[in-house]
């Protein structure tokens, strides 16, 4: 039996996160703000795969949030075998239009609360000699991406951390994956205030379910960059090859206003 801790999973994709790895008659852990949807994805859960869900409700954007998440997992004595940080959120805006505590609150969420979980479980993965983290980047990971600035680079962060902390737990047993989905639908279109961007119309969303098997396929597998779908893939390799400006550029034009 294998324990899995998915923040985000009161919705989109770590909602699908957790429906998968309750299908394989494991437990879980669900993090998020929302304690009536986390509560009842849990009975659901419950009630198909008898199962243990636990639920824990937390803004991971608060501070010492990541570490009051572990102190109750450390009461409750439950052992993490793998920990999905699938939390996050964007904001489709020009920087200086946007609002300075939701960007603020982006960073401490996408960015600070996942380092935090990540360097909070990693010790007793490292001692076991097993476990499996799955961080949740972006495509917008591989570009600068205007209109959202501080997003995209939020998930720089992750992907390059991921990375990094992947080799580093190499000869560990653990192993690490950053999954860069692009379009998918879910809440996050809404969180982000993006019906006027482009993006909506010149985009082929995919569902959350469909990135959360491949997801988990990936993390499985110890892959460490995990990037859902044949364009995304091609997208993502190309622009390495591409004057920044250029994708900065072309970024740009896919996800301005709608005209
Ligand atoms: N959808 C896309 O097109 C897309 C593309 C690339 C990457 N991603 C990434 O995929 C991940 C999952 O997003 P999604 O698409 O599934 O969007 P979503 O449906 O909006 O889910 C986001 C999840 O994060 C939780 N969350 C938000 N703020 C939180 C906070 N302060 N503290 C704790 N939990 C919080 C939400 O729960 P509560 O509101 O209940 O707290 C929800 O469960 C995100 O990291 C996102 O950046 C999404």
């Amino acid at each position: 039996m294998k324990t899995a801790l998915i923040t985000g999973a009161s919705s989109g994709i770590g909602m699908e996160l957790a429906k998968i790895h309750a299908s394989k008659g494991d437990h879980l852990i669900l993090v998020a703000r929302s304690e009536g949807k986390l509560k009842e994805l849990a009975s659901d859960l419950i009630s198909k795969n008898k199962i243990q869900v636990e639920i824990i409700v937390s803004d991971l954007s608060k501070n010492n949030s990541a570490q009051e998440v572990f102190d109750q997992v450390k009461a409750k004595n439950i052992q993490v075998d793998y920990l999905i940080n699938n939390a996050g959120f964007g904001d489709f805006n020009s920087l200086v239009d946007s609002d300075w505590n939701k960007q603020a609150m982006m960073i401490d969420l996408n960015v600070k609360s996942l380092t935090h979980l990540t360097h909070l479980f990693l010790p007793e993965m490292i001692k076991r000699k097993s476990g499996k983290i799955m961080n949740v980047a972006s495509t917008a990971a591989f570009l600068p991406c205007p209109m959202m600035a501080v997003y995209a680079a939020t998930k720089h962060f992750v992907l390059a951390f991921s990375e990094a902390i992947a080799n580093e737990v190499a000869d560990k047993g653990v192993t690490v994956t950053a999954l860069c989905p692009g379009a998918t639908t879910s809440g996050f279109q809404d969180a982000a205030a993006m019906h006027e961007s482009g993006f909506m119309t010149n985009q082929k969303f995919v569902s959350a379910e469909s990135v959360a098997q491949y997801a988990y396929k990936s993390m499985m597998k110890g892959k460490r960059v995990a990037i859902p779908g044949f364009i995304n893939k091609a997208t993502s390799g190309l622009i390495r090859f591409m004057p920044r400006r250029v994708v900065t550029s072309v970024a740009r034009k896919m996800i301005d206003r709608k005209k």
